[in-house]
């Protein structure tokens, strides 16, 4: 079975077939997915997807890019949100110093109070880094009680080090069969199993050689593929492990995406 722990498919990209799309995802393999949001609008039709589907679960946050729009208001509404049943996580929340659509000093702040959110909701948090490593251990230690994972992970394997001494998760997408993955592999390489995730960040990341086609969870294999190569193991044995880390980090329950939980 497969886990997809993070896939956005509020997204627009899904916009003509999002229905036939996700609902042929088990008959594609993929037992369970986790579709975080990026505000509150894209949170609650995270949330509506969970409602619909049994095996997609949501997490909902304002991402960094968001930050700028972020009201007080907005708290309140995500604390709503992370009361329903199918909420699992934070998310996704963090720092993005390489497109800075929001000032640095907003999108942290958005994140502290997101982080307190996860801490006080017993949550963990889906984190996204993007040339803000930094910044984003910093805020991460100043949490000692939340764990969580960090999506797309770009960070050094001294960073995941400290990551994992903390309790935290890292997750790969389709990033890593890219030619200029460098990181990566050797993080990879050493990573303990039961801290591995696999996700697309879907509908973007699209894995080679279906880089620039928009992403959904069918393409997941090929990042286990990516992942059994460097561990020289088989992508089965990827596809179980990750699926129950995710299991375990989210919440959900061992039996959830089997074929005896049903479908709808
Ligand atoms: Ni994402």
């Amino acid at each position: 079975m497969y886990f997809d722990t993070h896939a956005h498919y509020d997204d627009e990209a899904f916009q003509e077939d999002r229905d036939a799309l996700v609902s042929g995802l088990p008959a594609r393999g993929i037992s369970l997915v986790l579709n975080p949001g990026s505000d509150v609008s894209s949170s609650r039709q995270a949330v509506a997807l969970a409602d619909r589907y049994s095996f997609l679960y949501a997490a909902v946050g304002v991402h960094p890019h968001e930050a700028g729009q972020m009201e007080a208001s907005d708290l309140e509404r995500l604390q709503e949100l992370s009361c329903h049943s199918k909420v699992m996580a934070i998310g996704e929340i963090g720092l993005d110093y390489f497109y800075n659509y929001s000032p640095r000093e907003i999108q942290k702040e958005c994140f502290r109070r997101q982080m307190a959110l996860a801490e006080q909701n017993k949550l963990p948090a889906i984190i996204h880094d993007r040339e803000a490593h930094a910044d984003c251990l910093e805020i991460i230690r100043s949490f000692p009680n939340v764990r969580g994972v960090l999506h797309c992970y770009s960070g050094s394997l001294e960073m995941a080090k400290t990551l994992l001494d903390l309790g935290w998760f890292l997750s790969f997408n389709g990033a890593i069969t890219f030619k200029n993955a460098r990181r990566a592999p050797e993080v990879i390489r050493y990573m303990p199993a039961d801290r591995l995730m696999l996700e697309t960040d879907a509908p973007y990341l699209t894995p080679t050689p279906y880089r620039g086609k928009r992403n959904d969870s069918g393409y997941l294999p090929l990042v286990a593929q990516a992942i059994a190569q460097i561990r020289d193991i088989p992508a089965e044995e990827v596809a179980a492990f990750t699926a129950e880390n995710g299991k375990r980090l989210f919440g959900i329950p061992s039996q959830a995406g089997t074929r005896s939980s049903g479908l709808f």
